[in-house]
């Protein structure tokens, strides 16, 4: 590669860097609305809980611990791992789930969007937090992993997927908690 080419690279990162530190002074706000959002979208995009998918209904056990580090960014790191998660169950086979199109299209959007900022944000900050906190991490990728098994195993049925949007729910809620307490 020639110099020119290295200055670009160069102007672009430059550039990069200041807008995201624009942006990364609203980064918890955004993360509240983003949880907020996609709250009232989980809700939106089905319908109340089946009865019927009551006794296929199982325990996933959300690692609660990785949202009770002392400091703020270690928080923000882990929920942006699991934003990253959630959008990741959220684009496995969704057939069955027969789901409002446009209230998941939303739900997707809003994640991956959050997703690719608070990358940007806390990409300086990552490796410092990817060495210390590897337990959490390991623990979270293991919860997902344990989502996504079920989902597998059930062939991605609507029980299965009801039953996924629930825990997602009561995974998003116990963020906007821990969110709320951080924030105040
Ligand atoms: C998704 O699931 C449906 C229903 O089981 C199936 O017909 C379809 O082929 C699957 N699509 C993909 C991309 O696997």
């Amino acid at each position: 590669m020639n110099a020119f080419g290295l200055t670009q690279i160069g102007l672009i990162l430059l550039c990069t860097t200041t807008i995201s530190s624009l942006q990364c002074n609203h980064l918890h706000l955004q993360q509240q609305k983003v949880v907020k959002n996609s709250l009232q979208l989980l809700d939106k995009m089905g319908k109340k809980f089946p009865q019927q998918c009551l006794r296929e209904k199982m325990s996933f056990r959300f690692p609660e611990q990785v949202l009770k580090p002392r400091q703020k960014e270690t928080v923000k790191v882990a929920i942006e791992e699991i934003f990253q998660h959630i959008f990741d169950i959220f684009s496995k086979n969704l057939t069955l789930a027969a789901w409002d199109e446009k209230a998941l299209e939303q739900f997707q959007n809003g994640l991956y969007r959050q997703i690719e900022q608070l990358e940007a944000c806390v990409i300086k900050k990552q490796t410092h937090y990817f060495r210390s906190k590897e337990p959490s991490r390991l623990k979270l990728r293991k919860y997902f992993q344990k989502v996504d098994c079920f989902l597998q195993d059930k062939q991605h049925n609507m029980c299965s997927w009801e039953i996924s949007r629930a825990e997602m729910r009561r995974c998003l809620q116990l963020i906007d908690k821990v969110m709320r307490k951080l924030n105040n």
